[in-house]
């Protein structure tokens, strides 16, 4: 796989005005997600969900590329069409989730190492054929009482770097997420120096292993104050904490970087890319990878009537995806 392929598939991934819609919950999410509006938790009800998703009439206006879970790259569309291939016709990259989750990183209490390298050559070499184009892997920093360490952080970035190095050799392009979390009694300028220190970090030992920033997308946090922090900061402040700390981390040389939502409403999602946007011009293309700021309403909705609602939740796919298309290009007009 040339570097040329994997840097055009990643510009292709953050094409002006368009998106990624993050599907790739894991069982575990998918059965939290389902449990929280009353939805069965049955493969069929996961498959059916996804179709739904994925099958939203005119979503590549807006959707460059959806990540898949693994269980998801297997299935096919009620008229038998691997999701996968589906999409490749309708003008979207197939992506897929690669990470096997958040495990306890030992002797560090309240902190987290993703894992999922063992055998990852093989998945991606499997995951490939089955058509994914592009890859996830999801690193959890979070924030408390003397945490991050500088341990937990470089746990986790070599883990990043490592497999990216691999999925570029598999030519997947990957999509590293240092998700810096929201939960917490934390500042914005706390949320600011983690993610400053986590993205030095990585781009640290993506350059040790070798791996081509043409090549790779960042998925990162916004700079946003804890949850729980009573601090009260508006659209604007978190687009230029965000900016301010990206620029200065975040060579120019990456063609793109999207958001995950974390927790955030819809609205502030959107507006927040929005306002990112209108400060620019920046130095790499801002879009999404949203999970929830783009599903919440749909899932909402389909969760009150499977058969009568499909239709209607696919409109409000449709409607997130243009709202948060207009906000990579800080069109969206509240
Ligand atoms: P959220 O947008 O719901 O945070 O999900 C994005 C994602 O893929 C997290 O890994």
């Amino acid at each position: 796989m040339s570097i040329e392929q994997l840097a055009e598939t990643a510009q292709a991934m953050v094409a002006p005005g368009k998106g990624i819609i993050a599907i790739d919950e894991s069982g575990a999410t998918c059965a939290k997600r389902f449990a929280g509006v009353g939805i069965e938790n049955t493969e069929e009800n996961r498959r059916r969900y996804r179709e739904l998703l994925l099958t939203t009439p005119k979503l590549s206006d807006y959707i460059s590329g959806a990540i898949l879970f693994d269980e998801t790259i297997r299935q096919s569309t009620s008229d038998g069409v691997p999701f996968a291939k589906y999409m490749s016709e309708h003008g979207m990259i197939p992506g897929i989730k690669v990470d096997k989750g958040t495990h306890n990183l030992a002797g560090f209490p309240g902190e987290v190492v993703t894992e999922g390298l063992d055998g990852l050559r093989a998945r991606l070499e499997e995951y490939y054929k089955l058509g994914a184009r592009f890859a996830k892997w999801r690193a959890v920093i979070n924030i408390g009482e003397d945490i991050p360490s500088g341990t937990c952080i470089d746990a986790n970035t070599h883990a990043l770097a490592r497999y990216a190095a691999l999925c570029q050799e598999q030519g997947l392009v990957p999509m590293v997420e240092p998700e810096v979390i929201m939960d917490g009694s934390h500042d914005l300028d706390t949320c600011y120096e983690v993610t400053e220190v986590t993205l030095r970090s990585l781009f640290a030992s993506l350059y040790e292993h070798s791996v081509m920033l043409e090549g790779t997308i960042l998925k990162a946090s916004m700079v946003v104050p804890g949850t729980t922090s009573g601090e009260d900061v508006g659209y604007d402040e978190v687009a230029a904490a965000t900016l301010q700390c990206l620029k200065s981390t975040v060579p120019a040389t990456l063609p793109g970087i999207v958001f995950l939502s974390g927790g955030q409403s819809d609205e502030a999602a959107t507006a927040h890319l929005n306002a990112m946007n209108q400060m620019g011009p920046n130095p790499w293309p801002l879009s999404f990878s949203y999970g929830r700021a783009m599903q919440a309403a749909a899932l909402k909705l389909w969760s009150q009537d499977l058969v009568n609602n499909f239709a209607r939740a696919q409109q409000t796919v449709y409607e997130r995806a243009r709202d948060n298309g207009l906000a990579a290009l800080g069109q969206w007009k509240q």
